[in-house]
């Protein structure tokens, strides 16, 4: 019998804590205005020290439990993208499992940096559509404020602290659910975007620190020259390939680094700014979060009615890349 996963709900958390680019004024060498008109981001959320990445992911799956109206023990599976771990291990799927009561769960890590919730979400889907699991739950969750240099101007104006999450369940009905995933790496890229230390190949060491190297490291310029051709691509091929047009687009939700990556998609998919859901002046890039995020919170806004066309895509550190291409299942 035909089994394909569809969005059941779809959840966010963030921290209370604003960090507006005024704030930063007096941090570094910027302006608001510069940080506004080269990346679109006006304020971002930054979580309080003694906090991590898991208690955000865990108030995610809470808020999703409570959406769907189910326990947290019916979850089976949690899949968490980040690349801010509580710590190397256990997981903080392990951890998010224990602080949402989901006992019942297994629970698992996946490290593809900002398209981290794509890769995580083409995992849960196959779960679901093999036919041995009903309810996975994906989230992307990071504490980038965690590994952002606060000297840096090049980077601390970036980034900032979200988690969201989605269920994913079975469904008979063909008109909804996941339709295709496109995702691709190219390691070459790894040296443009990357956190040096902690791993095993710079241990931490007096040196490590001494050199910033447990912070971002980007090389803003050619990474948004590669982001820029490679998401307005991969989300242009997806929808060609199922013999859409952007016409057809409902919604696109865009990872949300920088609003100019996001215009360069904008215009190669030939759609209109209303069906592009956009949340970067508030939240900034949030790594992993940042489309459960954009996607929960066009939801609460009405954005998302059944049958829907939608968009995801995305593009990150390693570097990776991709698209997901959906029919949205429910009405608000
Ligand atoms: N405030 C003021 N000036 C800044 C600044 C800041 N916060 N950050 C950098 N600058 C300066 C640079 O030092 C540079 O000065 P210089 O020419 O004297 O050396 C100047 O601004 C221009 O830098 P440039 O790199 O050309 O700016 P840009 O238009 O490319 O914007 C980024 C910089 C980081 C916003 C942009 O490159 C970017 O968004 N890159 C991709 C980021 C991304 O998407 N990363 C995650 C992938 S998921």
């Amino acid at each position: 019998m035909y089994k394909n996963a569809y969005i059941s709900a779809v959840a966010h958390y963030v921290p209370e804590k604003v960090l507006t680019n005024f704030d930063l004024e007096k941090m570094v060498d910027t302006s608001g205005e510069w940080i506004r008109t080269r990346t679109g981001i006006k304020e971002r959320r930054i979580l309080e020290d003694g906090k991590a990445t898991s208690d955000m992911a865990a108030e995610a799956v809470k808020n999703i439990c409570k959406l769907r109206g189910i326990d947290p023990m019916e979850i089976e599976g949690i899949i968490v993208a980040t690349v801010t771990p509580d710590m190397f291990f256990p997981s903080t799927g392990n951890l998010v499992q224990e602080k949402s009561g989901a006992k019942n769960a297994w629970s698992f890590d996946v490290a593809a940096a900002c398209s981290g919730f794509l890769y995580a979400l083409s995992i849960g889907t196959q779960y679901i559509k093999a036919g041995t699991h009903s309810k996975i739950v994906v989230v992307g969750a990071d504490k980038m404020s965690a590994i952002t240099n606060y000297r840096d101007r090049n980077t601390c104006v970036l980034f900032g602290d979200a988690a969201g999450a989605v269920l994913l369940e079975p469904t008979d009905d063909e008109q909804i659910g996941l339709i295709d995933f496109m995702l691709f790496s190219d390691g070459s890229g790894a040296e443009y975007l990357k956190l040096k230390a902690g791993g095993s190949l710079y241990p931490a060491s007096l040196e490590t620190v001494a050199n910033d190297w447990h912070f971002i490291y980007q090389d803003g310029k050619y990474v948004f020259k590669f982001a820029v051709s490679k998401m307005a691509e991969v989300a242009v091929n997806i929808i060609e390939k199922h013999g859409y047009s952007g016409k057809d687009l409902k919604l696109f939700v865009p990872h949300q680094a920088n609003l100019r990556i996001i215009d360069a998609t904008v215009k190669r998919l030939g759609i209109d700014y209303d069906k592009v859901m956009i949340n970067i002046e508030k939240f900034g890039n949030t790594t992993a979060a940042t489309i459960p995020l954009a996607l929960s919170e066009a939801w609460e806004q009405g954005k998302l009615n059944k049958n829907d066309l939608v968009l995801f895509a995305t593009f990150g550190g390693g570097f990776t890349w991709g698209s997901t291409l959906l029919r949205w299942a429910y009405d608000k």
